[in-house]
């Protein structure tokens, strides 16, 4: 039997599959993201040899530190900029992340704010509940159509490869994508255009949809700059992580119109915001949830207690994320 501490309480499924392992479960009780200095201290309560933890934990050596024992830290999430792999390289911990189960959640969320954004449906329903509907008029809340449209997709992963086949298949839009190599799948699936030179996707694009990790290189990968190449009418979607948008940029963009819209599900400064962004109309903002189906947030569980469990056995996990 092996002890694991769970960061926060997640869908039931992954914590009954590690007792059912045999393994004794402790899950956080603080309703709400454990500060660095409770994370450190619970962790110091006893000798864990796994921890399960959240985007929204900063693991770093003073963290792995505060639990030597542990043999692998198992991230509830895709993306892993939460962890630092270097540190976790030299504690000598496994990291692990739960990608593939979330790709299609992601990819129909994407798709979702695109045409939030496109058709003005979050305004709409404001406009109707505030009482405002005085019946059917010929330019009340003109939107825009996607068909026949180009969609940039910046990063051609697993999610942007879905969210470019769900646009082209099932929205006729255009597809060109940029990603430090060529996808070939692109061009032969969704007869796609690939541009090496990223400026040129924010030149052509008429909504630009962002699926990079945040590293290093991609943060403010949407600067003032290349914003200032985007077509007066471009929506930008942002369902990967807030820091690859510089958003006070994003934010004085729009303010001065030169682009149409923005649809966001990340932000710079989680749970802040840029100041200015939530009064901004053309802005569909919503708190991290493209992952958030019923469907998808079980099966992240369920995989992350499958990592956890492999490790435990002594055997590989299936979703090792590569230490440098
Ligand atoms: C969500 O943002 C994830 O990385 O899983
Ligand atoms: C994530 O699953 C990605 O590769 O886009």
């Amino acid at each position: 039997m092996a002890l694991v501490f769970v960061t926060r309480h997640i869908p039931e499924v992954g914590i009954a599959l590690l007792r059912d392992a045999g393994h004794q479960v402790e899950v956080s009780a603080k309703n709400g993201v454990l500060t660095r200095d409770e994370l450190r201290h619970e962790l110091k309560r006893a000798p864990y040899d796994a921890v399960l933890c959240l985007l929204t934990d900063s693991i770093d050596r003073e963290v792995f530190e505060a639990v030597p024992s542990a043999r692998i830290f198992a991230n509830y999430a895709v993306g892993y900029d939460n962890i630092n792999l270097q540190d976790a390289k030299r504690a000598g911990v496994i990291v692990t992340n739960t990608p593939g189960v979330l790709t299609d959640t992601v990819a129909e969320y994407t798709i979702a704010l695109m045409l939030a954004v496109a058709k003005r449906i979050p305004e709409a329903d404001v406009f109707m509940r505030a009482g405002y509907y005085a019946g059917w008029a010929p330019e009340l809340l003109l939107g825009i159509d996607l068909k026949g449209k180009t969609l940039g997709i910046l990063g051609a992963g697993r999610i942007g490869y879905e969210v470019a086949r769900r646009a082209y298949h099932g929205l006729d839009m255009s597809i060109i994508y940029n990603d430090v190599t060529h996808h070939s799948a692109f061009e032969k699936d969704f007869n796609a255009r690939y541009y090496h030179d990223i400026d040129s996707v924010f030149k052509e694009s008429d909504v630009l949809s962002i699926h990079v990790p945040l590293i290093p290189e991609t943060k403010h990968l949407v600067n003032a700059m290349r914003l200032s190449y985007m077509k007066k009418s471009a929506i930008l979607i942002n369902t990967s992580r807030g820091s690859v948008v510089d958003e006070k940029a994003l934010v004085s963009a729009l303010t001065q119109k030169m682009i149409r819209g923005a649809g966001l599900d990340v932000f710079e400064y989680e749970p802040q915001l840029a100041q200015g962004l939530a009064s901004l109309p053309q802005v569909v903002i919503t708190p991290h949830i493209a992952s958030a189906s019923e469907e998808t947030r079980s099966s992240m569980s369920r995989i992350a207690a499958q990592n956890i469990i492999d490790v435990l056995a002594g055997n590989s996990p299936q979703n090792p994320v590569p230490l440098p």
